[in-house]
């Protein structure tokens, strides 16, 4: 199956971990949406997105230019991950993974890697919850490094079978 990772990133926080996910599967594609074309994206047969948070609570920029509705995401595991600041930014928490949620949902992604456990993190409110657990996985950006890669190593293990390339 072929899987692209396609991100969003203002200051490479987001393209750090989407390169860390990469590693774990090998030969997937990583694409920064910055870049994209739907036409391009729409060749994939699974996705694993990813956006950072802004603002007050909004998607990455580039991904808030993009025409997301025409990424064909119909009957396709789509799974995602979000980079945001729980400290700074607590009533908006990785809002911008709750966002592509929604509407990738809505569009018919079938989504997994989702139902990921909040314990550990200190927030008051995110889109990135629902029924009380996150819907991809989600790294702080105060995460130190081995923390961020212990994380992806698990949720890119729990993903993997979806994407049996
Ligand atoms: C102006 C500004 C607004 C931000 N707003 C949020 C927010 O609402 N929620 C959140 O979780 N993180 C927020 N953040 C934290 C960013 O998501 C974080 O810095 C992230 O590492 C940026 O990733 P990127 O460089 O890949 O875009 C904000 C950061 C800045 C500078």
């Amino acid at each position: 199956m072929s899987l692209a990772i396609v991100y969003g990133s203002t200051k490479g926080t987001t393209a750090r971990v989407a390169e860390l996910i990469k590693s774990r599967f090998e030969g997937a594609d990583l694409i920064n949406i910055a870049q994209a074309k739907p036409d391009e994206l729409n060749r994939y047969d699974g996705f694993i997105f990813g956006t950072s948070t802004w603002y007050d609570g909004e998607l990455q920029d580039d991904w808030e230019e993009f025409d997301k509705n025409a990424i064909k995401v119909e009957g396709k595991p789509v799974a995602l991950f979000g980079i945001g600041n729980q400290k700074r930014h607590g009533e908006t928490f990785s809002n911008g993974i709750g966002i592509l949620h929604e509407l990738f949902s809505k569009n018919g992604a079938k989504i997994i890697g989702d139902k990921n456990p909040t314990d550990g993190y200190v927030f008051e409110k995110s889109k990135a919850v629902v029924d009380g657990k996150f819907v991809g996985l989600i790294i702080d950006q105060e995460f130190p490094d081995d923390l961020a890669k212990e994380y992806v190593a698990k949720w890119t293990s729990s993903i993997k079978d979806n994407f049996a390339i």
